[in-house]
């Protein structure tokens, strides 16, 4: 079980004496006129509310003598119920979420500076919304205006990421659980992929297979967009249009990950079309294998966060001089970042609640040491754009990714998505 209560204690307690900290939920978006995307809810809020509803904020107020919790939430109004669905409402919001106080929404605006007065510090997430840093600023100007009464206003307005960031980034058994669930759903949906495609499907076919099979696991939500890119579309990385013909001859990229719980998956594996792959997409798929183990080799506590990249980097360079697709020395062609014309991204990136997960990747300017729960991915590819002159045709068009969901334990590492195959007679025996 998400503990709540411990993540928001672990907050108030390494806040500043005397702060208040103020987070929002997320907004409903619009998608056309009168329709909206389904609501997803702001990944720090979720961390320390577990709450689900828009329209939303949480207060922590840091004091000497007590700590409050409060929440604002939408008031159970009956009418409004009929149309968009249950509210909890602020009553049973103090029993169910464990705060202190709770109040209607619309008393934000008249309770805000009340809990700002004598505070020195006001954490918040400032300069991603205007209009929300406005309400803040707006509060802080309302206490100010009180000074002469003996009330002391704010001093500083803080960034809340750093604090909040720290401590999402190291996960706990119970969100590793989550994760571990979301990596093994969206595996089986990986598996379910490269059984059932055929040369003359469209993309978003599998885009739904996956969807669907994720669905009947109990998982929702998608953790991001799906990738599923055949043929040269796989060069491209953030590719979602998912609108073309799957042809004979292809390989097909797929990055597709659900959540579970808010909690996030993200996994590729290339695979041809047809059942085999060609020569050059063997010879170029090991090199990114390779590339993908050894990576994961340097997932372990004391080594930093750039350690599997540079694996990767070190094996797909040699992979790509081996290969003939570049020319030189490794140690210069590394030095001088030639690599990057077929490898443009870094290896891995945390993951968490949010699919980019928080918590920062260097401190001090030194890349961030890896230690036991935090969980990253472990993603090298190689892409070899159609018009990439500069290599043999026989090349060119070619795009591949592998990524899997890597928690870092004390012993070293675990692969929490490791249930799709990815070596090249694995994959040709399941989809034979
Ligand atoms: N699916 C997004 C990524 O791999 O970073
Ligand atoms: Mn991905
Ligand atoms: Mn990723």
């Amino acid at each position: 079980m998400l503990n709540f209560a411990e993540h928001k204690e672990a907050l108030l307690q390494n806040m500043a004496n005397n702060s208040v900290a103020i987070i929002s939920s997320a907004s409903l978006q619009v998608r056309n006129r009168d329709a909206e995307f389904p609501f997803r809810q702001d990944s720090d809020f979720f961390y320390l509310t577990g709450f689900t509803e828009d329209n939303a904020v949480l207060v922590l107020i840091k004091k000497a003598d007590k700590n409050e919790i409060v929440l604002f939430c939408q008031p159970k109004v009956k009418e409004m119920e009929i149309w968009t669905g249950f509210r909890l409402g602020p009553d049973a919001a103090v029993e169910v979420l464990g705060v202190t106080e709770a109040h209607p929404i619309d008393d934000l605006h008249q309770r805000l500076p009340e809990y700002m007065a004598d505070c020195g510090q006001v954490y918040a997430h400032w300069g991603n919304n205007k209009e929300w840093d406005n309400k803040i600023i707006h509060a802080i100007e309302k206490v100010k205006l009180k000074v002469r009464t003996g009330i002391t206003a704010p001093t500083a307005m803080l960034a809340i990421e750093p604090l909040l960031h720290e401590q999402r980034l190291i996960k706990s058994q119970a969100e590793i659980s989550l994760m571990a669930k979301a990596a093994q759903i969206s595996a089986q949906a990986h598996i379910k992929a490269m059984k059932m495609v055929k040369p003359g499907m469209f993309e978003y076919m599998l885009e739904g297979e996956i969807r669907h099979h994720c669905a009947m696991q109990g998982a929702r939500f998608d953790a991001y967009s799906s990738i599923v890119g055949s043929g040269d579309n796989a060069c491209i990385l953030h590719y979602t249009a998912n609108d073309q013909e799957i042809k004979d001859g292809d390989l097909i990229l797929i990055d597709a990950g659900c959540e579970i719980n808010h909690y996030a998956s993200d996994i590729t594996r290339t695979f041809p079309a047809n059942g085999r792959f060609s020569e050059e997409q063997k010879a170029l798929y090991q090199v990114v294998l390779d590339a993908q183990l050894a990576a994961i080799e340097q997932v372990r506590p004391g080594n930093h966060f750039n350690h599997p990249h540079e694996a990767a980097v070190q094996v797909i360079t040699q992979g790509l001089v081996d290969l003939g697709l570049l020319t030189g020395k490794v140690g210069e062609l590394i030095e001088s970042e030639a690599y990057k014309s077929f490898y443009m991204h870094k290896t891995g990136h945390w993951i968490g609640l949010d699919v980019h997960d928080v918590g920062a990747y260097k401190k001090d300017g030194q890349w961030r040491e890896l230690e036991p729960g935090i969980v990253l991915t472990v993603e090298p590819g190689i892409y070899v754009a159609v018009d990439e002159t500069s290599v043999d045709e026989k090349w060119r068009g070619i795009g591949i990714r592998i990524e899997d969901d890597v928690l870092v334990t004390d012993m070293g590492h675990q692969v929490l998505s490791k249930d799709v195959p990815k070596s090249i007679e694995d994959i040709q025996t399941l989809m034979a």
